[in-house]
């Protein structure tokens, strides 16, 4: 899981590869480097550690050329180290790849017996000594590329330079996301839109089995077999400020404060508020689909998985369709039962998770219709899916998901109403309620915002020395719990763990003592009462008690130490403002702590990686 940019054009291509590079950090951030075409050879620069390193690498010594590659590494195959680092050169070619050869250990085999000399432990470099041999034998760049890649099995995106074409990159796609800027005066190549929108926004998407030649005037996509692809670019209309700090001390603050206007977007031209009900085209059902559906599978991992556990109550209570949800790397090779009549849902921020595409595909592959939910448009899950909602984030930089938890939320609770008006478990009265309140969320969530944060950042500096923290929910407070513990420990390294308030009783409870805060989220919803009495519990085991509750709540006043208010919502809806201060509290712990908190120690934003 990396992230490679290229640029063709007249402008000293250098500093524009390190800012794409710059925007797609979140990738991967073990190391960088960069190859450009150099009075007539190819140069190369790379460090280890973050971008800074090879920015001082090339200050120290530039780059002068107008076409290059560049690349910001996740370490798969080899330790972290300048050798390990891309791009890898093999005689006049130097390559960038993001993703996994998996034939590489036979390939390595049969490349060291026609004596190439291997420095690196990756795959990457294999790839550069194959597109070499090619050369050697008298194919041009594209030819040479297109009979390497007959060579490999796995996933790659790659970009290609050679010296003796100093004029052009050659990229390919299998599997990991790989899309082309048509600029005026430019062609540039990027794994992800961000690292693109300074320069153009029309954009070519390459699908897996294609590859593309691209110069200064535009790019010739073909598939792998040489044949044309035509295919109209696509305007993207993600400005560059969305995809930058706007002011914020970090991506994830700022996209904390982003979720009023991210569930806005994702509900606009959703409700259907005249009719209590959802427009709900988009995911790709007939009435008669949605009525004879026998099963829900929900698949995901990380926070989406959680936002698929809080789907389940949505679709089960409101739709009445027998759901299960499955983490995505667990379903997968388990020869899990999956039937014709199961509607699959796959969930993911990026859509390239690589657990969650095998698992939607397996499921595919026995008859399953594959329904996703994704934030990236025309990523890998979209396109292996039968139909996508979208949700609408826009892009999400920080490592922790944030506000993408809360589209998924809401596009899951669009999902079950839809489904239900249509198989007439939910009136039409319910449904309208249901309507109007997600209508009202955005305000609702930007007061929530504003009214907790400096309460909850005061907290945070109060426990930021807490070695231990536990998450307690019930219901659908149960996947929000898990959620805050997840965004505590990804960010501030603090051990938490999110529980079913229930559960806690059976084993857990052991863990508390005064040192412990225990955060509970006791909304008010059907299992209030008894949530108010597992807060009990826990204060009686002398716990410091934070509850989060439904503003008015003198009882859960009483028994917290520390109380934070949200408004009254139907039950539905308290997952969307009760999950606000727990995202806060890990930012400020994480802060306080002086964590990288938007590229947390050994994560990366996207997992293409078993
Ligand atoms: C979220 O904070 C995590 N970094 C991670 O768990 C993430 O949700 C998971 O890797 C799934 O990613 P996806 O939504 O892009 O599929």
């Amino acid at each position: 899981m990396c992230g490679i940019v290229g640029y063709v054009g007249q402008e000293l291509c250098a500093p524009i590869l390190v800012d794409g590079l710059r925007r797609l950090e979140y990738r991967g951030y073990d190391s960088a480097g960069l190859a450009v075409h150099s009075s007539g050879k190819i140069e190369v620069r790379r460090a280890v550690g973050k971008l800074r390193n090879l920015e001082k690498a090339l200050d120290e010594r530039p780059l002068p050329g107008n076409v290059g590659i560049g690349h910001t590494r996740w370490a798969t195959h080899g330790r972290p180290s300048e050798t390990n680092a891309h791009p890898h050169v093999a005689g006049p070619i130097a390559v960038v790849h993001n993703g996994i050869i998996e034939n590489h250990l036979e390939l390595r085999r049969r490349l060291k017996e026609a004596g190439c000399t291997i420095v690196s432990d990756t795959d990457t470099e294999l790839v550069a000594h194959l597109v070499h041999a090619e050369v050697e034998r008298g194919k041009d760049l594209e030819s040479a590329v297109r009979a390497a890649l007959r060579e490999l099995e796995g996933a790659y995106a790659i970009a290609v330079l050679s010296s003796k074409e100093p004029d052009r990159i050659v990229i390919a796609k299998q599997s990991s996301p790989l899309v082309i800027g048509l600029g005026e005066d430019a062609t540039h190549c990027a794994s992800d839109i961000p690292a693109l929108l300074p320069y153009t926004r029309s954009m070519l998407f390459l699908e897996d089995g294609e590859m593309a030649v691209i110069e200064q005037g535009g790019a010739v996509v073909t598939t792998l077999d040489g044949k044309a692809v035509e295919r109209e670019p696509r305007h993207i209309d993600w400005s560059p400020v969305m995809a930058e700090k706007a002011g914020y001390k970090h991506f994830m603050l700022k996209e904390i404060f982003e979720q009023p206007r991210a569930i806005e977007d994702t509900l606009r031209g959703r409700l259907d508020r005249a009719n209590a009900d959802i427009h709900g085209h988009e995911v790709g059902l007939s009435e008669e689909d949605a009525k004879g559906i026998e099963r829900v599978l929900l698949l995901a991992c990380g926070t989406s998985h959680h936002a698929a556990l809080a789907g389940r109550y949505y679709l089960e209570a409101l739709a009445k369709v027998p759901t299960s949800v499955e983490i995505a790397s667990e379903f997968r090779g388990r020869d899990a039962v999956v039937r014709p009549g199961d509607l699959v849902v796959a969930v993911s921020q990026s859509g390239e998770t690589l657990d969650t595409l095998v698992a939607a595909k397996e499921a595919k592959a026995k008859g399953a219709k594959v329904l996703s939910i994704v934030n990236v448009i025309d990523s890998a899950i979209p396109r292996m899916s039968d139909a996508t909602f979208y949700t609408h984030a826009g892009p999400e930089i920080g490592v922790a998901s944030t506000k993408c938890f809360s589209t998924q939320l809401a596009n899951l609770l669009m999902l079950a109403i839809w489904l239900g008006r249509r198989r007439g478990t939910l009136d039409a009265a319910r449904a309208g309620e249901l309507v109007e309140g997600l209508a009202h969320l955005p305000h609702q969530m930007k007061d929530v915002l504003s009214g907790t944060r400096q309460l909850v950042a005061n907290l945070a500096r109060r426990y930021v020395e807490a070695r231990d923290v536990l998450f307690l929910g019930r219901g659908l407070s149960f996947p929000i719990a898990l959620e805050g513990a997840l965004k505590l420990k990804e960010i501030s390294y603090v051990h938490a763990e999110g529980y079913a308030a229930g559960e806690m009783k059976h084993g857990p409870i052991a863990l508390i003592d005064n040192k412990v805060p225990v955060i509970v989220l006791l909304p008010k919803d059907s299992h209030h009462e008894r949530s108010l009495s597992n807060l009990q519990e826990a204060k009686a085991r002398e716990a410091i008690v934070i509850g989060i509750a439904t503003e008015g709540d003198e009882a859960a006043r009483e028994v917290s130490d520390d109380l934070v208010e949200i408004p009254a919502v139907a039950e539905e809806l308290a997952p969307f403002l009760t999950v606000l201060p727990l995202q806060l509290y890990s930012y400020y712990v994480a802060d306080f702590k002086g964590t990288d908190v938007d590229q947390p120690r050994n994560l990366a934003k996207t997992v293409t990686v078993e």
